[in-house]
């Protein structure tokens, strides 16, 4: 189909969080136009809601190969060396550059850098910003320096549909459909030379996460599509403690942040034991993956929906100056955790897999790069370490911001048409909840082989209901179209990946297979099919 509008940028930015923003500022001047295109506002995606903060060896005696240790740890055999080096080295640098932008992280009464502690690190190595939202105070600071730089274009509202390819399969463009922006109205192009893909995660993929609504995995179903080769989809990462809401609460969760375990909380069960004490050396504050499965595991032993989260003697006045955002949404639902104990139970958080990229943050296609958490550069392995999210969006988009400009292709002509979802079907809005809950039976937390059977054969039947033609042209079907295919291709990895390795817990497979299992599995969309 012809688009009804077309303009020209040499590297469009797909995605305004940390990743998003930070490539473009980098990028500006360095190549003449960059434009930033976001689905939503600019403020909606996962780096605005972050709370416990940014990892880097900044404090006194910290240094990088700690923190490259507890991030190989945490990562449980499959992480990028390399990768992770570029990460912690390159992090504290990145973290003070962030700083010079205008970020007001928080500090000690004597001036120093506040730095806490969450699961999996050995040191005190998280900075954060206004107790507990550090990620609103990062994403303020992009957002004014966005502003600030009239060279810097931005659509929002605007969701990238599908990679435009020249005949040697580089990018020549993007789709995209605008809800409302003016003149650009409705679905147009953009030919460009490049793009930086920074569309962060999948996480409304199940029927409970800590993701805001947006994070309906566009920019990895958009990659697959144009035949870029994904990694470690079934690497998906589930916060220890989110509030529980009830069984009937679906959609975004409240986080309880791991910097309140890190400031002294701990669990218990519905007896008072606290029972993440023996299980690993560091206890409450043990690796994400431990935590969250302990906590399963209590839960399915004692059938009960939740377990607990005691940080009552903390105290009202810590709380209100280290927690202020925990405190109010905990209160809002009827819980003050100043005098009452925090139901909690795992939910879908983070996909440590994404578009596959090199140290530099190219993906397979040329002219495709990609950063954040749509992206696998390797660093989070099977399980990310805790922090090391924002610092991945922040150190990776400096990289991309590095090369690219003197890899810019000329530009090309697109082949049309062929990559269009519309030419393979789109799937109804409507068909969402069922795909979310058919996600959250089968593919969550805890997995076996005859559920991710059924769960592929499930989706295989949504996929059934996509239909052609235009009838569906709105966001809610891009989107259930989008969550259709992650979740395939997430299904698929889950299924073949037969140990227990980090997030990826299989009850019929219950050990780390080293043998077997220690590389990586790649997901590539060929003639139309896994
Ligand atoms: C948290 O504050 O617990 C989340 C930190 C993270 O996801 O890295």
């Amino acid at each position: 189909p012809e688009p009804g509008w077309t303009t020209d940028a040499d590297v469009v930015v797909i995605g305004s969080g940390i990743a998003g923003l930070t490539a473009a500022l980098r990028l500006r001047g360095h190549v003449e136009k960059v434009l930033v295109v976001t689905k939503d506002r600019l403020s909606a995606g996962s780096t605005q809601w972050a709370q416990g903060g940014i990892a880097a060896a900044l404090g006194p005696g910290d240094t990088p190969a700690e923190h490259e240790l507890d991030t190989l740890v945490a990562g449980a055999g499959v992480c990028d060396a390399e990768a992770v080096r570029a990460l912690v080295t390159e992090g504290p640098e990145a973290v003070r550059e962030l700083i010079a932008l205008g970020t007001r992280f928080d500090h000690d009464p004597d001036g120093e850098l506040s730095l806490t502690r969450e699961g999996g690190h050995h040191r005190d190595r998280i900075a954060h910003a206004g107790g507990d939202a550090t990620g609103a105070e990062i994403q303020r600071a992009l957002v004014a320096a966005v502003g600030a730089a009239p060279e810097i274009e931005v659509i929002k509202r605007a969701l990238a549909l599908d990679l435009l390819l020249d005949d040697d399969g580089a990018v020549a463009g993007v789709t995209l459909h605008v809800m409302g922006e003016g003149q650009r109205d409705g679905v147009g192009a953009v030919r460009c030379r490049a793009v930086v893909l920074a569309s962060g995660g999948l996480g409304q993929v199940f029927s409970q996460t800590t993701n805001p609504p947006v994070s309906t995995g566009d920019g990895m179903a958009l990659a697959l599509r144009a035949g870029a080769t994904l990694r470690d989809l079934e690497f998906v990462q589930f916060h220890p403690t989110v509030m529980y809401l009830g069984a009937d609460s679906t959609g975004q969760q409240p986080l309880i942040s791991e910097a309140v375990r890190g400031e002294g909380a701990f669990l218990v069960d519905f007896e008072g034991e606290r029972f993440m004490q023996g299980v690993h050396e560091l206890a409450d504050l043990a690796p994400r993956d431990v935590v969250a499965k302990a906590i399963m595991r209590r839960m399915l032993d004692t059938g009960r929906p939740h377990m607990w989260l005691d940080a009552r003697h903390l105290g009202a006045a810590f709380w209100e100056r280290r927690f202020p955002t925990i405190l109010a949404t905990a209160r809002s639902h009827g819980v003050d955790p100043v005098t009452a104990l925090l139901p909690v139970a795992p939910a879908c958080h983070y996909a440590s897999g994404g578009v596959r990229t090199d140290l530099w943050g190219r993906s397979s296609v040329p002219g495709l790069y990609a950063t954040g958490e749509a992206a696998c550069s390797g660093v989070h392995g099977a399980n990310r370490l805790a922090s090391n999210s924002l610092l991945e969006g922040l150190v990776f988009s400096r990289r991309i911001a590095t090369v690219l400009p003197g890899e810019l292709r000329p530009w090309a002509t697109a082949r049309t048409g062929e990559e269009d979802p519309r030419a393979t079907g789109l799937l109804s809005g409507t068909a969402r909840e069922e795909l979310q809950d058919t996600m959250t039976a089968r593919v969550g937390v805890l997995r076996n082989a005859a559920g991710l059977a059924e769960a592929g054969e499930r989706l295989g039947k949504l996929a059934e209901l996509a239909v052609t033609g235009t009838a569906l042209v709105d966001l809610a079907s891009w989107e259930a179209t989008n969550l259709l295919t992650v979740s395939t291709a997430m299904t698929r990895a889950a299924a073949l990946r037969e140990e227990t390795r980090g997030s990826h817990w299989r009850d019929d497979h219950p050990e780390r297979d080293d043998a077997a299992w220690a590389g990586h599995l790649d997901t590539r969309l060929v003639d139309g099919g896994l």
